[in-house]
């Protein structure tokens, strides 16, 4: 039983002796367009005219608002940690320090879950709005070459998704230098598009659409907030690069924090214009941004629109194939995982064999199966990681070993307290089948920890 609950020493894990080391290239900067990056997606360009039309009304500002306090709590709680030890593997590695190694591995297991699902969600996203794009210059690409294996749908495999992955996966292999750079134009062309959007969609706003404010009542408020909450997912991948920051005591919250406040302040700029510019019931299309720009008549703008966000979402799946490579890494470097996971490239520096094993499976995932409703669940693995991490700084705080300079969460323990709460209330707004499908995903998960990781965890020498 002891076993199971063994943890990581902090010393050791600082002194980082027998480790393999990342080189340090990364400042506050470079994290904030890391952060921007992984965040702002398809949350942006589809969640806010769906989730207003079916669940929150023009209100869905709100659900935005209530979705950034419950990830600015998770985030104060992530910052604490990633400053106090910068050591790579995120909420997988702070589990393993204050609960042990059996909920560490189920952190981890729920992470590869978010990382894994997420970036294969996204990439297919990408893939309509990719299609759509190339559709209006003159290439046809056949919808049995553009959607997952449905023969009776008439769709086999979803290519271009295949393609993204694939290519993000390479770009990753060459190093986190080339990556950050093409992450940073691509972070700002779409933050670009946004601006674009807000600047000329606010000509256009008429106050009337905004009545009634909440038609489906506060209800909908909170479910829309469960459902934008994945518009927020990504800034807790900013806690993976920590082993690749310079002073991450100071850089890493800025990083979080700092990306964490951008977005929403464009998150509910663009819901106010969007269901400023339409009635809320009329945006339950698959472009609504794009959309709202052609009601308004600004065509030219849709256009630049929708190229915007084909390279935002991009971004979003190089940081989440990121996370879940630098996960593997620490899982790798644990013992919980084959050590293959945790082999550097001589030459590029970068966990070249693991980026390619888990840009396959992610490929594979975007091509062929059909996702829809497993997107909640990336919700829902992240929300799990958010608790643990949340309560964790209590028991963090408690170790004596913690170097005192860090970041320190304020009004301790009541934000670490409320952002367990707050998590917890969200995962209780998710359906059933998302439970059910996350039970079974953990119970795989615990099957090959007894076969495989804890007989091979370094923990045992
Ligand atoms: N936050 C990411 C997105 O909205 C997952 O695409």
């Amino acid at each position: 039983m002891n076993n199971l609950f063994r943890k990581k020493d902090i010393s050791q894990l600082l002194n980082k002796t027998n480790t393999v080391q990342l080189p340090k290239t990364l400042g506050a900067f470079d994290l904030i367009m890391l952060g921007v990056g992984a965040i702002v997606g398809t949350g942006i360009f589809i969640l806010p005219g769906t989730v207003s039309a079916t669940h929150s009304g023009p209100a869905i500002v709100f659900s935005f608002i209530i979705a950034a306090i419950v990830c600015a709590l998770a985030g104060m709680c992530y910052s604490e940690f990633s400053s106090s030890v910068p050591v790579t593997g995120s909420a997988y590695t702070y589990g393993y320090i204050v609960f042990g190694e059996i909920v560490a591995w189920f952190v981890g297991w729920a992470l590869v879950l978010e990382y894994g699902l997420a970036s294969a969600s996204v990439a297919t996203g990408w893939s309509s709005y990719f299609v759509n794009l190339v559709e209006g210059l003159g290439i046809h690409i056949p919808a049995a070459l553009a959607g997952p294996f449905d023969p009776t749908n008439g769709t086999y495999i979803n290519l271009p998704a295949i393609f993204i992955v694939l290519i993000i996966s390479f770009l990753l292999t060459l190093g986190m230098q080339e990556s950050t750079r093409i992450n940073k134009i691509m972070v700002f062309v779409k933050v670009g598009v946004i601006l674009l959007f807000i600047l000329v969609g606010v000509f256009y706003v008429e106050p009337a659409n905004w009545q009634p404010f909440t038609p489906f009542g506060i209800n909908g408020v909170f479910t829309g907030a469960a459902l934008v909450f994945f518009a927020y997912l990504g800034f807790d991948a900013v806690s993976s690069a920590a082993e690749e920051v310079k002073n991450p005591q100071r850089n890493l919250p800025i990083g979080i924090i700092g990306s964490l406040l951008i977005c929403t302040l464009l998150y509910v700029f663009v819901s106010l214009v969007l269901t400023g510019i339409v009635s809320y019931t009329d945006l339950n299309v698959t472009d609504p941004v794009s959309f709202a720009m052609q009601i308004a008549g600004q065509n030219w703008v849709s256009g630049i629109i929708s190229l915007g966000a084909v390279f935002g979402m991009m971004t979003v799946i190089l940081v989440m194939i990121y996370g879940g490579t630098r996960l593997l890494y620490a899982l790798g470097r644990d013992g919980l995982l084959p050590k293959v996971m945790q082999e550097l490239n001589p030459k590029h520096q970068t966990p070249v064999k693991n980026t390619w094993f888990f840009g396959i499976l992610i490929a594979i995932c975007a091509g062929l199966v059909p996702l829809g409703k497993l997107a909640e669940l990336v919700n829902m693995g992240t929300l799990i990681a958010f608790m643990v991490v949340s309560i964790g700084v209590i028991f963090l705080r408690k170790n004596k070993q913690i170097p005192s300079d860090g970041f320190k969460v304020p009004l301790y323990p009541v934000i670490p307290i409320l952002s367990f709460l707050a998590c917890l209330f969200l995962i209780s707004q998710l359906s059933v089948d998302t439970w059910i499908a996350c039970g079974l995903w953990f119970i795989v998960g615990m099957v090959f920890y007894f076969l495989y990781g804890r007989t091979h965890s370094t923990m045992n020498e």
